[in-house]
């Protein structure tokens, strides 16, 4: 029977999609060094622990398989890292996926799902954010992604590789059933600090900007559940199968929270105050940012479930809890 790969798989969103894979009665070999991706996260699931900056292990990785689709979330992914490192970010996003697509071409795989972001865009000239809105990003995590993305586009040319992009907007929250979540070092994202603050674990939260020009001076963002990133991953894989076309589609809700909102919503749901400590704003942080839902609806039949600020933040909180 053929195979899924996934490389990073034992990560964050890796793992949530591994599991709506295995759901759906697909046979998955998870690909993922574990620098970030936890082994506990990947279950019964096949496990190569192998890093993608080495050439061998991931052509090792196809060999004596028959691969029918590879997905690659493997990726560093702190925007403000990327400003300070950006050889780290250069190096090792895009060796690792042309490492990962010399491999897929080499084997005759002829279809990739990308792990893209939100932040190909830049700063927003419209809103909400459709595909079609030009590409221009301000960090060079965000080149990374759109580099790939123009790898896809030429191997697709040449090499007949259909490959769906699939760009993130604010991924948050866990899974329902409580064993997977998120779990990054340093954490930098809003929500999981957010708990962090709640719990103690540190002292307040800080608020990065209340001068954007927002409703209540907080940045706006569009945040999405993990859960319903992982079937838009199922969903995708079926749509390559029956388009053989080759696509880019936002992942968002259409529906943006301020950090102010997202701090409320959290105290109403924990009946705790957020301990805060106002910031000023972080570079390359842009006021608002709302995704266009459509194409993802029109072309993979997809809509977020889970999306809802309450059943995002509970998640994370059974998860935190656990963590
Ligand atoms: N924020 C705070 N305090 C915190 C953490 C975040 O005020 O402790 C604010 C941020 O300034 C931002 C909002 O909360 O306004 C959301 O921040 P996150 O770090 O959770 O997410 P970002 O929107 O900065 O980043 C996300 C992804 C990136 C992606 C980016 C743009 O995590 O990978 O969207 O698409 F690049």
């Amino acid at each position: 029977m053929s195979q899924i790969l996934v490389a990073g798989g034992a990560g964050y969103i890796g793992s949530h999609t591994v599991k709506e894979l295995r759901a759906r009665g697909y046979d998955v070999v998870v690909f993922d060094d574990l620098s970030n991706g936890r082994r506990d996260f990947v279950r019964d699931t096949e496990l190569i622990v192998g890093d993608l900056m080495d050439r061998e292990a991931v052509r090792a990785a196809f060999r004596g398989r028959d691969i029918a689709a590879v997905l690659h979330f493997a990726s560093l992914i702190q925007v403000g890292e990327s400003y300070v490192h950006p050889r780290k970010y250069y190096g090792r996003n895009l060796v690792t996926s042309l490492n990962l697509l010399d491999a897929v071409i080499d084997a005759g795989v002829q279809a990739f799902i990308f792990s893209s972001s939100a932040a190909v865009y830049g700063i927003p000239r419209r809103t909400p954010l459709d595909e079609d809105h030009p590409t221009a990003p301000i960090n060079p995590y965000g080149w990374t992604k759109l580099m790939v993305e123009r790898i896809l586009q030429d191997y697709d040319r040449a090499y007949g590789l259909k490959f769906i992009s699939l760009r993130y907007f604010n991924a948050s929250g866990a899974d329902p059933d409580g064993t997977l979540g998120e779990c990054h070092n340093p954490e930098t994202h809003l929500i999981p600090n957010i708990l962090r603050a709640l719990s103690g674990w540190q002292e307040a939260l800080e608020i990065y900007g209340e001068d954007f020009p927002t409703p209540d001076g907080t940045a706006v963002r569009d945040y999405i559940h993990v859960s319903d990133l992982a079937i838009a991953h199922v969903l995708a894989l079926g749509a390559l199968g029956r388009l053989r076309r080759s696509e880019f589609i936002n992942l968002g809700t259409n529906r943006g929270y301020s950090v102010r909102e997202v701090v409320a919503e959290a105290e109403r749901l924990t009946g705790r105050k957020v301990p805060v400590r106002m910031r000023p704003r972080r570079e390359g942080d842009v006021p608002v940012l709302l995704a266009s839902k459509e194409k993802a609806e029109k072309v993979l039949g997809w809509a977020p479930r889970y999306s809802d600020l309450e059943t995002i933040i509970e998640t994370a909180r059974r998860w935190h809890e656990k963590a």
